[in-house]
């Protein structure tokens, strides 16, 4: 069966202005039912056609693979946020690589807590659908896709040696929140989703356009965005399909809630770590140079590009929920 769209597929729905209506709810381009189970069948063909293991696939004992912190070629990832300033022209090459490093290995930690929250909401999804339903094999499908992320990850900050610290507290208070909202709200789940896996998918294929100069990241990285691709797209269409059913309160709740959880995945995911900054003995004024500079925002608005025009087309930024995103520091 073949379906006429492109797994990372959403621009074929016209982007809209942000500001709808408060009252109107669109959900443009929505799929039909036959061509959303005709998705669903490819990207469980796609997920059998081309997957990964993290240790079959991955060389890790390879020399050109070794993980050595004074390796100056993981310097970029810190470079990026704070290459500008006065402190980091201070740093010898060991360590701005370490504090890259640390950098990378936080984010990776990060991205494998994620997707722990995300598989056990996708397995509560999954019990959601009849015998015989496409959606429950998918959603098995991209929940091993997720483990085997998991475990390339956390070998990864395994080698790396370094801390990855923990998420913020209330982040872990609301993870088994999140969970519950797989079965209980969809919809605000997969926003939740969309808004941990696009940023992510951003910055990893921004970083293999540009070049990664560590062989390890670099596999690590394109394993990752060719199986992301199927993923965002499940979530993409999935959201675009319901939210047109949605009442009025869940379609209000959805509004001002996407831009709050849009922020805090982007800071947890683009940021840099408070833990980094304590190892590393980084200045307060080099800190907020992160918080503050233009770059670094222009970064965050162009990793949610995608899915604030998602939620645009959806009818989930009204102009009332825009004030919101624009409190946030979210460009709308
Ligand atoms: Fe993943
Ligand atoms: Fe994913």
């Amino acid at each position: 069966m073949t379906a006429p769209f492109r797994t990372d597929d959403t621009s074929s729905a016209t982007a809209s202005s942000a500001g709808v209506d408060e009252e109107t709810v669109v959900a443009r381009a929505a799929l039909t039912d036959d061509a959303w189970t005709a998705l669903v069948h490819r990207l469980n063909r796609q997920s059998v056609e081309k997957h990964y293991d993290a240790y079959e696939d991955i060389d890790w004992d390879s020399p050109d693979f070794a993980v050595d912190p004074d390796d100056p070629r993981w310097a970029g990832a810190a470079e990026q946020l704070i290459g500008e300033t006065e402190w980091w022209e201070t740093l010898d090459e060991s360590r701005r690589g370490r504090l890259g490093l640390h950098i990378i290995a936080s984010r990776m930690r990060s991205g494998l807590v994620f997707e722990n929250i995300l598989s056990r909401g996708l397995l509560a999804h999954a019990l959601t659908h009849p015998n015989g339903a496409p959606e429950f094999r998918y959603a098995y499908h991209e929940v091993i896709e997720e483990s085997q992320h998991s475990l390339m990850f956390q070998e990864f900050v395994n080698r790396t040696g370094f801390d990855t610290g923990d998420f913020p507290l209330h982040v872990r208070m609301l993870a088994p929140q999140v969970v519950g909202l797989a079965t209980r709200f969809p919809e605000l789940f997969f926003v939740f989703v969309l808004g941990g896996e696009d940023p992510i998918d951003h910055s990893q294929r921004e970083g293999l356009r540009n070049g990664i100069d560590h062989p390890l990241l670099e596999r690590i990285m394109r394993i990752h965005v060719t199986e992301e691709a199927r993923h965002l797209s499940f979530a993409r269409h999935q959201l675009k399909r319901n939210v047109g059913e949605l009442g009025r309160f869940k379609t209000s709740l959805l509004r001002y809630t996407a831009p709050l959880v849009l922020s805090l995945m982007a800071d947890l995911m683009m940021g840099l770590p408070p833990h980094v900054v304590k190892e590393h003995h980084v200045p307060r004024d080099v800190v907020d140079h992160v918080r503050k500079s233009p770059e670094q925002q222009q970064r965050v608005d162009e990793s949610l590009a995608k899915v604030r025009r998602l939620l645009s087309e959806c009818g989930l930024i009204s102009k009332r929920s825009a004030r919101l995103w624009r409190r946030l520091g979210l460009a709308v």
